[in-house]
């Protein structure tokens, strides 16, 4: 069984007609999208945001239709994958590299919908390497200051090249062992120079749909 095609298409029957949808990024965001585009064929009517430019390519062969940001002024709802969460909703994301366009566009969603097979599902965060968004200018700079907080920072590559964000920035993965106070960090990341954004996710959830190996799924709210 797909646990994450569960947790996704039971995510997807929040959707309702009218309403302005927000798309995640990932392979769990996928099947939400799948879904979602069935149902349009089907004959719902939604508008939707896209958080990457690979889940805009695969809205649009999906028929969904993508209105331009200045043209709604906030979402009814997003639906979105994670690496990590935990029971009070904190995340780590940021795996696939879309963070900084997920947080804005979860920022302006009056929900928040995080779906993820259980292995996701951990009592603290931290085993998963938290994706920090940061400038390429003086990135060696930037670097060490993450280590300077406790990190051990890795600039992710692919392909053997430097990878690349959707907004032209760099990505440093950094373990920090298990994060006892996400909040905390998040604040103290935010407030280094160099730093754009962080994978942690804050405040942001409002619900998560869990999918399990024994075929039922979960909602955490
Ligand atoms: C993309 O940048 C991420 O935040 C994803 O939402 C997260 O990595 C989950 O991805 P998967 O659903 O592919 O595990």
């Amino acid at each position: 069984m797909n646990l994450k095609q569960l947790a996704a298409e039971k995510a997807v029957e929040y959707v309702k007609d009218g309403m302005s949808i927000g798309l995640g990024t990932g392979s769990t965001a996928y099947w939400a999208i799948r879904k979602i585009g069935e149902r349009v064929r089907e004959g719902l009517t939604i508008q939707a945001v896209a958080t990457s430019k690979a889940s805009e390519k695969l809205a649009q062969e999906q028929g969904i239709p993508l209105i331009p940001f200045d043209r709604l002024e906030g979402l009814d709802l997003t639906i979105d994958g994670a690496d990590e969460l935990d029971r009070e909703l904190h995340l780590i994301k940021g795996g696939g590299g879309a963070l900084l366009r997920e947080k804005i566009v979860a920022f302006h969603s009056k929900e928040l919908i995080i779906i993820a097979d259980e292995s996701k599902f951990v009592d603290k965060l931290g085993t998963f390497p938290l994706p920090v968004e940061i400038v390429p200018f003086a990135k060696e700079w930037t670097m060490a200051s993450l280590e300077e907080m406790g990190a051990r920072p890795m600039l992710r590559t692919e392909d053997e090249h430097i990878f690349v964000t959707d907004n032209g920035n760099y990505i440093a993965d950094c373990r920090f062992g298990v994060i006892e106070n996400p909040k905390e960090l998040h604040r103290a990341l935010l407030a280094l120079p160099g730093v754009v954004d962080n994978g942690l996710f804050i405040g942001l959830a409002t619900r998560a749909v869990i999918g399990r190996s024994d075929g039922t799924v979960t909602v955490v709210e």
